[in-house]
């Protein structure tokens, strides 16, 4: 894959409206891979990694880890990560600038070389996103940071050996950030209660529980770690992502002609099914085969949309941006309100300007439906945004010219190939 600037301006080009129709194969979880990379520092030894989706985040990752002294073999959906050299504890600020779970390095990193220089992560798009919950965790851990111009110091302190943690808001790069942290404190029993629940974090468990982890409570919002001496190599293949699957869900009942989703986890995508189901949207499914087959909607037959985002395994805040473009075609009044970021609104603007009916009232999206959205030149400001933009134009009537859709490209692996193989037409270009 051809290295993806974020601050390029790349365009994409989309003439409305399409159908798609034919299979789309679900790939590796982002955001259940990303931890798990930073999980390998953990350990010395060999970590095979099976069903690592090709994107830019994994890229940024792999580089973070090659920075501090790991070596990487890439070879399709397998990395092969190993240790031949002395861990290096500092990571730039660039790396960190492109993708905020790259902190997540931060405290398995200090544990292996025991006083580390990291850079802090700015915000982004979607508010401000400190990391206070993090340090605040670690430093019970016996990992004292200091920040300086920008960048986080870290070093060994002592710790008791019964620590409590318990997190403000279970956010899930905190939880997974303070697992990964705890499971080598040899001989200490680390309780961390209002953990985040989210299926990336089931994931990120499963793959410590094989290296040799002891770790209590998966699932539930209360996780007890007694720490181990060390960690062994393994193989571990990631788990489908839920974001990506419920993202060509969501296209399906927009634009869909027997779409059919494969390679899914049924269970993860509840909540999302459920809402569908309830609103009168119909769709074939299967756990066994895992699978979701998904048409067009009637959108004069379905009822209209009330959603509240909230940590898993309430509406992921991930599918956010995209539900609203279908709330936008339904007739009637539907609301969507975002209670996990503080701006995570900047695709309703670029929705308008196609014709969309959406107001905000603080944290909440109040839409009225209308019959069609027209193409027109729009800008994607991040990741989940771009996608919602991407089906907002597939679905529009005429061309819409989409700015800055390098986003896209951090979360949505072969996306030209998948919508081709369901007949999408969408071409790319630099002017
Ligand atoms: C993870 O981000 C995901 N990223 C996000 O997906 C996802 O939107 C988010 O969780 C919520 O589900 C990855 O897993 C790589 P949080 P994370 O910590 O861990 C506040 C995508 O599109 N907070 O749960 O950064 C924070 O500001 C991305 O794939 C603190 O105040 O999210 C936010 O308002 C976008 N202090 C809220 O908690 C802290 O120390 C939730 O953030 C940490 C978080």
């Amino acid at each position: 894959m051809n290295a993806i600037n974020l601050d390029s301006s790349n365009k994409l080009i989309v003439k409305g409206p399409q159908v798609a129709s034919g299979s789309i194969k679900i790939s590796g979880s982002k955001n259940a891979v990303l931890p798990i990379m930073a999980a390998t520092l953990l350990t010395k030894d060999r970590v095979v990694l099976n069903n690592v989706p090709d994107l830019a985040d994994v890229q940024t990752m792999l580089e973070i880890l090659e920075y501090s002294g790991k070596s990487i073999k890439k070879s399709d959906d397998q990395l092969i990560i190993e240790e031949f050299q002395k861990l290096k504890g500092e990571i730039p600020y660039e790396p960190v600038r492109k993708m905020r779970a790259s902190f997540n390095v931060y405290g398995p990193l200090t544990l292996r070389t025991r006083e580390t220089k990291v850079a802090l992560p700015g915000g982004c798009s979607l508010g401000v996103r400190p990391v206070n919950y993090h340090l605040e965790g670690l430093k019970k851990m016996g990992i004292e940071s200091t920040t300086e111009h920008g960048y986080v110091i870290g070093k060994i302190t002592n710790s008791k050996d019964k620590i409590n943690i318990s997190l403000p808001f279970p956010s899930v790069g905190a939880t997974e950030h303070l697992i990964t942290s705890a499971v080598l404190l040899k001989g200490k029993t680390i309780k961390i209660s209002n953990c985040a629940m989210e299926p990336e974090i089931t994931d990120l468990i499963d793959f410590l529980s094989k290296m040799g982890a002891n770790i209590e409570g998966k699932n539930t919002s209360i996780i007890t770690i007694k720490g181990v001496e060390e960690l062994k190599g393994i193989e571990y293949s990631v788990s489908p992502d839920r974001i990506e699957a419920g993202t060509y869900i969501i296209m399906g009942a927009i634009l869909g002609d027997n779409l059919k989703i494969e390679k899914v986890c049924i269970d993860d995508l509840r909540i999302l099914l459920n809402i569908l189901e309830e609103i009168g949207i119909t769709f074939e499914h299967s756990e066994e085969e895992k699978y979701v087959k998904i048409s067009k909607t009637d959108f004069d037959k379905v009822r209209n949309l009330n959603i509240d985002t909230a940590p898993y395994p309430g509406f992921p805040t991930d599918l956010q941006p995209q539900i609203s473009v279908l709330a936008s075609l339904i007739p009637g009044k539907s609301t969507i309100s975002e209670n996990i970021f503080s701006s995570r609104f900047n695709h309703i603007d670029e929705l308008n300007r196609m014709g969309a009916n959406i107001r905000l009232e603080d944290n909440t999206a109040i839409i009225d439906g209308v019959d069609y959205l027209s193409g027109a030149p729009i800008q994607a400001t991040d990741l989940r945004a771009a996608a919602a933009l991407l089906i907002a134009a597939l679905s529009a009537e005429g061309e819409s010219i989409i700015s800055n859709i390098d986003h896209i490209f951090r979360g949505y692996e072969k996306l030209k190939e998948k919508l081709e193989n369901v007949g999408i037409k969408i071409e790319f270009s630099k002017y």
